[in-house]
């Protein structure tokens, strides 16, 4: 892991004025060196990349197996496991997956490897509590 990308704008628009909230304070969260960027405001409007990631958990249908709000079904609650997961572990379970404990490996899925950090912003979003509704929907 490099600790040198502390550029991390971890940028939670209260209300909408703050349109480019670059006052992106070097916050240094203990695991946050690697986080990724999402932007969300009301609690389910979220900037294009992370819409992104919301689209392709839909499409990769993660759901079957981690619930509609990611709440854990036959594979674990992923509001849970990003807390815990590095970016690095979160990566390499769902390009690897764990086949022999069910967990389906989505390597040659181009529509999930190519949208990989965009998958990782949304669940980090609904992780941390920032994304409160699983459905999301761009900022207007
Ligand atoms: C066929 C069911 C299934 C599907 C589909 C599935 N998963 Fe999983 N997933 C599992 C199971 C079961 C585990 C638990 C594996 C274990 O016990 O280590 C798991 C584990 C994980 C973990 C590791 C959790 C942890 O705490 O270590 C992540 C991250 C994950 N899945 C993400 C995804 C994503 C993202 C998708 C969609 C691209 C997806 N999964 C699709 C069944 C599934």
């Amino acid at each position: 892991m490099k600790h040198r990308q502390f550029a991390l704008a971890f940028a939670l628009l209260c209300v909408g004025s703050a349109t480019h909230a670059q006052d992106a304070q070097a916050a240094v969260q203990p695991e946050a060196s690697e986080q990724p960027l999402y932007t969300v405001v009301d609690g389910y409007k979220v900037d294009p990349d992370t819409l992104k990631g919301f689209r392709t958990w839909r499409a990769a249908a993660c759901d079957r197996c981690h619930g509609a709000n990611q709440e854990g079904m036959v594979g674990p609650s992923l509001i849970e496991s990003l807390k815990v997961l590095t970016k690095e572990e979160f990566i390499t379970t769902v390009r690897d997956g764990r086949l022999e404990k069910g967990m389906q490996s989505f390597g040659s899925d181009p529509r999930v490897m190519d949208n990989i950090d965009n998958l990782y912003a949304y669940l980090k979003g609904r992780s941390d509590g920032a994304i409160t509704r699983a459905r999301v929907t761009a900022i207007k």
